[in-house]
Order: C-alpha cells, then structure tokens, then sequence
C-alpha cells in the first residue's frame, strides 16, 4: 500500500513530525503547496499535516479542495500546535476546522514554540496575543504561559503521536494486505 505524507510548516515542527512518519512508514514525503491533483491516483493513504495559527490548522482549506477526488482512499490529518493535547482542545481545533464535515482520521499533536524563530508578521501577532494576555487581571493557567512565551521557549517531541499516526497507517496496510474471505 502507498502513502504519501504532506506537511505546512512554518518553524519545522510539523516537517519533523512529517520526515519521521513517513520514515516510519516508507511513505514518499512532499510539502503541501507541492501537491497535485493527479498524484492521488497513486496511493491508498494520504496523510496531511499542518502547524496551528489561532486554531486554525495551516494549509488544510487548500488540501481539502480535493477531498471529493480522494474521497475512496484513507485520509489522515494531523495539526501542530503548543496547546496540550486534550479531548476538549481536540474537540475545539475540530470545529474551528470544520472537520466533521469530512470522512477522516484527525490527531492533534503538540510541538515546540520559538518566538526567536518567527519571521516579523507572526512576531507582531504573538507580541499582540501576549499583551492583550499580560493585561488580563485574573489570567487563567493558559493564559498566564502565553504571557511568558516571548522569554520562555516550549520545547516538545511529540512521539506518543507520531507512534499512533505510524500504527495507524500499520494497521491500514495490514488491512489492506488481507485478502477478503469468500463467503
Ligand atoms: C502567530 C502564531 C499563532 C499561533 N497560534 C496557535 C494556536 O492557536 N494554537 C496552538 O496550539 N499553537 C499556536 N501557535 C504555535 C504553533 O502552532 C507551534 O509553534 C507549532 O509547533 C508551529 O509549527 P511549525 O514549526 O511546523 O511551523 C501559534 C504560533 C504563532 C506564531
């Protein structure tokens, strides 16, 4: 069975996460704005991931152009972000993406945060984010670390969810493999 592995990065954590699924997985591997239409003949499972701006998942709106050509094959989604994984963030970055309107796999993985890293558009959205956090009289756990990220980098590995996303599509070629029974 093939896969291919696409991926929207900004600062490489969603790269990384890619590079070592499709690794795991002998998967060819292609950034997002690569992809075209008349690749998706070409295999059974297509995974996409994309990093996290204001919960909205990075280049997923441009990948989904095509769901109705890939509609027959597994399709796997995978976002980025420095929030904690968790079933109510999970449930929200699903909503804000409106990904219950499709047939697919999502996991929401956890990656690092560099301010130092973020080219000028992306430090004055944060400089903002944080101020508008910093002034807030009573700030919530969350809140009160986003006021720190400037100072504070969040460094996370995510290998709990790059081995799902992998046994997941282990699972897929096994089924694939399995011959169907005659009845
Ligand atoms: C302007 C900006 C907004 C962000 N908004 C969110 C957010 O809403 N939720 C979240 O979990 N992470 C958010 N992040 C953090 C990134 O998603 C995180 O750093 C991710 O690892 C970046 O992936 P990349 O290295 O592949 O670009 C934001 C980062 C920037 C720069």
């Amino acid at each position: 069975m093939r896969t291919l592995v696409l991926y929207f990065s900004k600062t490489g954590n969603t790269k990384k996460y890619a590079e070592e699924i499709a690794m795991a997985t002998h998967a060819d591997l292609l950034p997002a704005p690569k992809f075209k239409p008349k690749m998706i003949k070409d295999y059974d499972t297509i995974v996409f991931g994309g990093w996290v701006m204001a919960n909205k998942i990075q280049g997923l709106d441009e990948f989904l152009r095509y769901y109705e050509d890939m509609k027959d094959k597994n399709i796997i989604i995978f976002s980025v972000g420095m929030s904690i994984v968790s079933p109510e963030m999970r449930k929200e970055l699903i909503s804000t993406n409106i990904l219950d309107l499709y047939h697919v796999r999502y996991y929401q993985l956890r990656g690092s945060f560099d301010f130092n890293k973020l080219g000028f558009v992306h430090r004055m959205l944060m400089n903002r984010t944080i101020a508008i956090m910093q002034a807030k009289e009573n700030p919530d756990a969350s809140q009160a670390a986003i006021a720190q990220l400037r100072d504070t980098p969040i460094i996370v590995h995510d290998q709990p969810g790059i081995d799902k996303i992998v046994s997941v599509i282990h699972k897929l070629d096994a089924i694939a493999a399995t011959p169907i029974a005659e009845a």
